[in-house]
């Protein structure tokens, strides 16, 4: 594997995650009727949740480990980015709440639906510029490459327990 290329893994993952959350923006910029909107946002949240909840959890079980090992368990970064992604299922929480109780109005779920966008986007961003150059400057190519196989086989074991 190219040098490079090991994070592909991980880049594929968050543009299909973008465009999942490109797609929730949409109907938040652009509504239908009162109940067609619901109904969107309830649409992209049954694929989008057990996909962004997949991925922040290998994330957790292959990457965030390999980056503690690297700078230790005071790494401020690392508290960053776990501290996101508590903050990502709490907002996805929220979202799936209020669309499932019929007295919110529609601001509500598309104020939260834009801050789960915007979240997403932060973290991304932060992850792009810390998660994969440090472990791209640091680790031998080897390295990246088991750390990528180890991704690729969470992402197969998490699939296999779905219901
Ligand atoms: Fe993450
Ligand atoms: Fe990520």
């Amino acid at each position: 594997m190219d040098r490079k290329c090991w994070g592909e893994c991980i880049r594929e993952d968050h543009e299909s995650l973008d465009s999942q959350a490109g797609a929730l923006k949409f109907v938040v910029d652009h509504p239908t009727g009162p109940r067609d909107r619901r109904v969107a946002v309830g649409l992209i949240l049954r694929s989008f949740s057990p996909r962004l909840e997949s991925h922040l959890w290998k994330e957790e079980q292959v990457f965030f480990p390999a980056l503690r090992h690297l700078l230790g368990s005071n790494a401020g970064m690392l508290e960053i980015l776990l501290n996101q992604h508590g903050q990502l299922r709490e907002q996805l929480r929220r979202l799936t709440d209020l669309l499932e109780d019929p007295g919110q109005s529609w601001e509500a779920i598309a104020r939260e639906g834009q801050c789960l966008v915007d979240l997403l986007e932060e973290h991304e961003e932060k992850e792009g510029r810390f998660l994969l150059e440090i472990l791209e400057f640091s680790l031998q190519p080897e390295e990246l490459m088991t750390l990528a196989r180890q991704f690729r086989q969470a992402v197969h074991q998490s699939s296999e327990e779905a219901p």
